[in-house]
């Protein structure tokens, strides 16, 4: 060795030159913003992945497609597997009501929650041109068509049974005509006290209630005129009418009774739906229950 590198020697410097710039200097400045470098930039950084002539990352694309066809699978399976169980239930619910008594299913909150749901499309298309959408009645100018369904006034009784024979049967309550037997000035005269007595006035036509205890009118209606629901006989000392509640109406009932087979008689018929297997036993089954649960039914939707 000749002699001693002096201790501030620049050679090492110059071997390596980063370590003695300051540190910004150390990289290249960016090139400058030419039109070039922006579609290079672009080319890289929005590569069109959908686009069908894409040339774009193959293994991208393979995956994309193969996430599109798990999803699509994945939906169509669980909607069959949905369906499959809802049919699976439907059949079990059919079973049940095929089976059970009218009061078990009416006990089977799950039971009377499909009951009710799928009542209600027959109810609709079988009963509502008589009884009205909710079971309101079909009011015509000469009186109900037929009767209220969702008030707890009952022709016969809302007893579950009875209303499934009802349907299963029809019904066709019977009034006799009275013009033959009873004279005009008895008719108009129990005609009055039966006007009377749905305004709580009975006591005022004294002559009219003298007719109606001793002409028959109690053998149906009851002494107490509140009707006989074994009968379907209506109670005559409230405020709702069948017919004409009119004191002209009230006279033409009596006069020519209820299916009486007169010509100017009030017509009460209720089809059979067993008859022809119009309806089958769990359709009745299910209808004689939603006819039951109308009046609940009828608070939560509005009348017509
Ligand atoms: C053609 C018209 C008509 C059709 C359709 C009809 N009904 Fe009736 N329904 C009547 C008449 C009229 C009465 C009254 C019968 C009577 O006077 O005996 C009645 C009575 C009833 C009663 C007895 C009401 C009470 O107060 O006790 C029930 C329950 C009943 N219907 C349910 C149904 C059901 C459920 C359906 C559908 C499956 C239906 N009805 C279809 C006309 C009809
Ligand atoms: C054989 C039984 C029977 C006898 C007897 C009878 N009725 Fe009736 N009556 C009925 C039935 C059943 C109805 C209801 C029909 C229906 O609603 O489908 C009825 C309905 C009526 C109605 C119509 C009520 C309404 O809401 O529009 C009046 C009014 C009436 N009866 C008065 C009388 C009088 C008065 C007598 C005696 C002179 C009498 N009835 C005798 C069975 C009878």
């Amino acid at each position: 060795m000749d002699e001693q590198e002096p201790w501030n020697s620049t050679k090492d410097d110059e071997e390596t030159p980063l370590q003695s710039k300051p540190l910004f200097l150390a990289f290249e400045p960016l090139p400058p913003p030419t039109s070039k470098f922006f579609q290079m930039q672009e080319a890289i950084v929005e590569p069109n992945l959908f686009a069908p002539t894409s040339k774009s990352n193959p293994i991208l694309r393979f995956l994309i497609t193969l996430l599109f066809a798990l999803v699509i699978a994945g939906t169509v399976w669980l909607g069959y597997d949905y369906f499959r169980d809802h049919k699976l239930h439907n059949e079990e619910y059919e079973e049940k009501i095929s089976k059970l008594s009218l009061e078990n299913i009416l006990a089977d909150k799950k039971l009377l929650d499909y009951t009710l749901r799928t009542a209600a499309p027959l109810f609709a298309s079988h009963c509502a041109d008589c009884h009205g959408a909710n079971g309101e009645g079909n009011q015509t100018d000469r009186g109900l068509f037929a009767p209220i369904l969702n008030d707890s006034d009952w022709l016969f009784d809302n007893q579950i049974d009875n209303l499934y024979t009802t349907i299963v049967y029809g019904s066709r309550a019977m009034m006799p005509g009275f013009r033959k037997t009873l004279s005009e000035k008895d008719i108009d005269n129990v005609a009055r006290f039966v006007k009377a007595m749905s305004e709580g006035l009975g006591d005022k036509e004294p002559a009219g209630r003298k007719v109606f205890l001793s002409a028959g009118c109690t053998d149906c209606h009851g002494e107490t005129a509140t009707g006989s629901k074994s009968l379907g006989a209506v109670n005559l000392t409230d405020s709702i009418w069948r017919f004409e509640g009119t004191l002209d109406g009230i006279r033409r009932t009596i006069n020519y009774g209820v299916n009486s087979g007169d010509p100017n008689d009030r017509i009460s018929n209720m089809p059979s739906f067993a008859e022809g297997n119009r309806l089958n036993n769990n359709e009745i089954k299910k209808l004689a229950i939603y006819v039951s649960k109308l009046p609940e039914l009828a608070h939560h939707t509005p009348r017509h």
